[in-house]
Order: C-alpha cells, then sequence, then structure tokens
C-alpha cells in the first residue's frame, strides 16, 4: 500500500504592508494574525499601496517570508489619488513575474480595507494565512 504524502501544517511568516490610511494599526494587524492562526506575521506600515514595487514583493520572500499581503485603500479613496490603482498594476505584474519564476502568485494578495471593515480585515488575514499553510513554505520551491 502507497504512503499518503501528508503536508505538515507549519507557522507561515507573512509579511503585512499595510497603507497608513487604511484605518487599522499595526496591533490589529498582530492581533488578527494570532487569533487567525498566524502568530509570526509581521507589519509594515506605508504611506500607501502604491510605494509597494514587484521589487520588494520578490525581496521580501526572500528574506524568509511565506506570503506577502498588502493591504491599501479602498479604489476612489486612496490619499494619493491613484496609488491603489498603480498598486493594482504592480501587483499583477509581480505575480507575471512571480509565475516566470515558478513562485506560486497566490503568495501575494492585494486588497482593499477601511476602519469600519474591521470583520472583513479579520477574514482577509484569516483567508490568506490559510492559503499560505495550504501552499507550504516559500523555501519549497511552490
Ligand atoms: S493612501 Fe491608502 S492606498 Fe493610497
Amino acid at each position: 500500500m502507497a504512503k499518503k504524502k501528508i503536508k505538515k501544517s507549519f507557522e507561515p511568516k507573512i509579511m503585512t504592508y499595510l497603507c497608513n490610511w487604511s484605518g487599522f494599526t499595526e496591533t490589529d494587524v498582530l492581533t488578527a494574525g494570532a487569533i487567525q492562526g498566524s502568530p509570526s506575521i509581521k507589519v509594515k506600515r506605508v504611506v500607501c499601496s502604491g510605494t509597494i514595487e514587484p521589487a520588494l514583493i520578490l525581496e521580501t520572500l526572500n528574506q524568509g517570508n511565506d506570503g506577502v499581503l498588502i493591504c491599501g485603500c479602498h479604489l476612489k479613496q486612496c490619499h494619493y489619488i491613484n496609488g491603489n490603482e498603480k498598486a493594482e498594476e504592480r501587483v499583477a505584474k509581480s505575480k507575471k513575474l512571480l509565475k516566470l519564476l515558478q513562485i506560486n502568485p497566490d503568495r501575494v494578495c492585494l486588497d482593499w480595507v477601511s476602519p469600519e471593515e474591521k470583520s472583513k480585515f479579520i477574514n482577509l488575514i484569516k483567508d490568506f494565512t490559510e492559503k499560505i499553510v495550504s501552499l507550504g513554505p516559500y523555501n519549497n520551491g511552490n
């Protein structure tokens, strides 16, 4: 009888780039991460999601993170006019680049949050954590 390969669960390392204007704090991310099975989630506040370049996303993964979550303001609500539209374009480019490098593009997630969307924010962290757990560690080459 063939042995079934069981993917062991692991504690994912997730870097969150959080727009300063999103209404959430580092504590919100860390608390949600701890509750949602991602106690080693990290947070860097940025002035706008549009500042996140493809090179930074790749560098973040190469620094030992298993996933990159970018949280920006909703479209038409960016404090820098269209920074979040730039973020959309840059994340799309990043995903294409990751695909070329044979890295699963699902390791990167961009979403919009606002202060009144606490449950959406918590679910976003939960869903992304689950996604990264299902993908396994980044250094496994997927
Ligand atoms: S200021 Fe929040 S995404 Fe631009």
